[in-house]
């Protein structure tokens, strides 16, 4: 499964990015707002950081727009993949760009038949959003596992982008459902390291080596 970042915080990403194990990121108008950077300066520097696929949204709420703003956006680097609503408007867009051959996340996906249409409309990626639904009291891992289904009956390639992930819980359980990717807050993907029982056992293996007075080097 790639793991990717959800966040337009680029010292943050260009860190985590050293780690060799962030395989894209995806932003939003939200994250870039907070960013402190002009849209497309926060855009050229992630993408600089990494090489994966680089989600960048549009704000243009009907198609021609839309289209227009993609493809600007796109000029920023080859690695940027454009991303659109789940709307008609975001649909019709994202057929336009699919067919010019741009790479599309199509984005705010709550319900599986919007993530068959997006698949139909040549979407690279959907973004099902599991912890809006998780909030909102729905079962949000339910609609990975059904739109793997759906996509599995009829071939689609369009990739299943578990998006608005809350904990780490979230990734391991997008992995079982066979979510192509997971995008994840820097401190969530920090967090999958992490495990008390990791820590304790290394501490313990270095205290009874000091004790045997060795060295390796
Ligand atoms: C995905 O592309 C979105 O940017 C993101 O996952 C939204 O998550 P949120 O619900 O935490 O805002």
């Amino acid at each position: 499964m790639k793991l990717f970042l959800d966040s337009a915080d680029t010292k943050e990403i260009a860190s985590l990015a050293a780690t060799g194990l962030v395989d894209g990121v995806t932003t939003n108008p939200s994250l870039a707002a907070k960013s402190g950077k002009s849209l497309f300066d926060a855009l050229r520097a992630i993408c600089d950081s990494v090489k994966g696929s680089v989600s960048a949204e549009v704000t243009a709420t009907e198609t021609d727009a839309m289209i227009a703003e993609g493809k600007k956006l796109a000029k920023i680097a080859d690695n940027i993949t454009v991303k659109v609503p789940l709307t008609w408007d975001g649909l019709k867009a994202c057929r336009a760009l699919a067919s010019d051959g741009l790479k599309v996340n199509v984005t705010l996906c709550f319900s599986p038949t919007q993530a068959l249409l997006a698949a139909k409309c040549g979407a690279k990626f959907i973004s099902p959003f599991i912890g809006r639904l998780d909030d909102a009291g729905h079962d949000g891992m339910a609609l990975i596992r059904e739109i793997r289904h759906i996509y599995d009956n009829y071939g689609y390639s369009t990739e299943i982008l578990a998006a608005s992930i809350r904990h780490v819980t979230h990734v391991r359980d997008a992995a079982l459902a066979r979510a192509d990717v997971a995008t994840m807050p820097p401190a969530i993907f920090r967090q999958l390291v992490y495990h008390p029982l990791t820590d304790k056992g290394l501490a313990a293996f270095l205290e009874d080596w000091k004790k045997s007075g060795q060295t390796i080097l």
